[in-house]
């Protein structure tokens, strides 16, 4: 059976949704894309990607295609039409197709967005053996451009370092800008000193993770010591245990930086238990 996807109002077999070449999404990555995930077939934190999506467009002065009910409504569709009990649900919005190639930002009134959205089927995502052993990361220079805080599509260089981890025979990349550790290729980067747990505090320089802000939120709850700010790689090798934080990895161990085993080498305590705790939480409140 074909996946459903969505286009612009319309639900359609995968191979016959279409969008313009023209389309500022294809020519220029003008775009935005959320990434959710289904747990037991449903959603888990979909207000909070709801309101990062609307943020984006706003710093990006793009138009909304249309209300957060209509969006969580196109998610259960989908859903169910596609038959997912885990995995993912991707939405893009983009400029739309002014039907050129012009710098310039079309007229919002004449030139509509596009909204995209598709699943992703992942049976047994909360189950992943990953989480079991942990990652291994290396690290490498953070070139991407200065407003991360944006979701954009422009993915070339998160790729990039995926594919330089793949060559280097491990999981993921660390980001690094002056010395200090920004997140992960796809993913927000923590590690765990003395039973503290240190992530970068927000700013234009990361993604504000919607995974993260729950995990934080959940941590606290359990009276564990929170602290944001900036860490450096040097004290990321030197940590008691590390995790990276996604909507798709939940809450990933990460056991070795540039080859240096962190701790016992194996995921630690901390990571572990709030892994647990996230899925446990947010399986509560999915919609
Ligand atoms: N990536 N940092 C970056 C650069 C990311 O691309 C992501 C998410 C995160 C974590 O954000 P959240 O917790 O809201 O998923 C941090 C998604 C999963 C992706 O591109 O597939």
């Amino acid at each position: 059976m074909s996946r459903i996807v969505y286009v612009n109002g319309d639900y359609l077999p995968e191979e016959e949704a279409v969008v313009s070449v023209f389309d500022r999404g294809f020519l220029m990555a003008d775009g935005v894309y959320e990434v959710t995930s289904v747990l037991g077939g449903k959603l888990i934190d979909f207000a909070g990607h709801t309101a990062r999506l609307n943020r984006s467009l706003r710093e990006l002065d793009m138009a909304s295609p249309c209300s957060d009910e209509e969006l969580l409504a196109i998610h259960r569709e989908l859903v169910a039409r596609n038959g997912i009990e885990d995995g993912l649900v991707y939405l893009q919005v983009t400029r739309g197709n002014p039907g050129d190639r012009d710098f310039v930002f079309p007229d919002p009134k004449v030139t509509k967005p596009t909204l995209v959205l598709f699943t992703q089927s992942k049976p047994g995502l909360a189950d992943s053996p990953a989480a079991k052993t942990g990652w291994k990361v290396i690290s490498i220079d953070d070139i991407r451009w200065g407003r991360r805080d944006i979701k954009t599509t422009q993915l070339l260089y998160p790729s990039m370092g995926k594919m330089m981890a793949k060559k280097a025979g491990v999981d993921d990349a660390w980001l690094i800008e002056d010395g200090l550790v920004t997140e992960g290729t796809s993913n927000n980067a923590y590690i765990v000193k003395g039973g503290r747990i240190i992530t970068r505090q927000l700013s234009n320089d990361i993604l504000h993770g919607i995974t993260r802000a729950a995990v934080l939120r959940f941590a606290a709850e359990a009276q564990m010591v929170v602290e944001e700010r900036s860490f450096t790689i040097d004290e990321a090798k030197a940590a008691d245990e590390a995790f990276v934080t996604s909507a798709s990895a939940f809450v990933m161990p990460v056991v070795e930086i540039d080859g240096v085993a962190l701790g016992s080498g194996k995921p630690g305590p901390v990571a572990t238990r709030l892994r647990e705790i996230y899925l446990e939480e947010s399986l509560k409140a999915a919609v």
